[in-house]
């Protein structure tokens, strides 16, 4: 039977691909403050700004392709019963061969309604050909549409669902992220015993539990490559 292997990734692991990580460059996202573009007060404040700043970042997914690291992950469901569970709002998992995805922080392909963004009925996804998203454009409730992200400060509605598919996990991998953002970072805490736990990422990362945690201090693409070996040759 396939053991159970589940991910938990951050920004560093589109790092190679091109895609700057948030704690890296001093608090800024490409630029901008975390306030001004992931905040439902800094869209509110300026949401023409917002608006292009996430038109911009589905623009650059054009630009980027999945990394080695994606690829691996992608191939490694010919072994085990993967399951993702990312940070990121990029799709790079998904082109790296990736089925099951449960993205945390939303999705950049994706809009939905100003009024209630959680609504999953309001949620749409957008053809790759109209990325971007005007002033003007309306959700089916009528209201603005907005970048289908979970900004600071709103519920993250799939934590559950990925606490669920941590308890179930024989292997738990930790890669490119700081642990710096909760909820996402108490998932660690649900791991059941003896579940091997590993940690990829090129920089000491400050893990807040007791249990044993195999850490490879590399990037996303040779660290797969390691993990890889070491999964297959069990
Ligand atoms: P961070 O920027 O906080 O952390 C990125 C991590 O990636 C750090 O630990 C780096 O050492 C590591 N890293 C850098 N280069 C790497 C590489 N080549 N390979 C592997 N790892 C590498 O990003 P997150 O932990 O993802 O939230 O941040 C969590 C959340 O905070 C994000 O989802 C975002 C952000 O603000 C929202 O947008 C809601």
């Amino acid at each position: 039977m396939k053991k159970n292997l589940v991910i938990l990734s951050g920004a560093g692991m589109s790092a190679e691909s091109g895609i700057k990580t948030f704690r890296d460059t001093g608090g800024l996202w490409e630029d901008y403050s975390i306030q001004e573009v992931a905040t439902p007060e800094g869209y509110a404040r300026n949401p023409e700004l917002v608006i292009r700043f996430y038109n911009e970042r589905r623009k650059q997914l054009k630009d980027v392709q999945p990394n080695l690291g994606h690829k691996i992950l992608g191939e490694l469901e010919e072994h085990f019963n993967v399951t993702i569970i990312t940070q990121n709002v990029d799709n790079l998992h998904e082109r790296g061969g990736s089925k099951n995805i449960i993205h945390l922080h939303g999705e950049l392909v994706k809009v939905c309604s100003t009024r209630d963004p959680q609504n999953p009925r309001l949620v749409r996804e957008l053809a790759e050909d109209a990325y971007e998203v005007k002033i003007g454009d309306l959700a089916d409730d009528g209201s603005q549409l907005r970048p289908f992200i979970v900004w600071f400060g709103e519920p993250v509605p799939k934590i559950e669902e990925a606490a669920r598919m941590v308890d179930t996990a024989d292997i738990f991998v930790i890669i490119g992220t700081s642990m710096n953002v909760y909820p996402a970072a108490g998932l660690l805490d649900y791991v059941k015993p003896g579940c091997e736990i590993y940690l990829i990422d090129p920089h000491p990362v400050d893990v807040k539990s007791s249990l044993p945690i195999h850490v490879i201090r590399k990037g996303a693409s040779e660290g797969m490559e390691e993990l890889k070996k070491i999964l297959l040759t069990q």
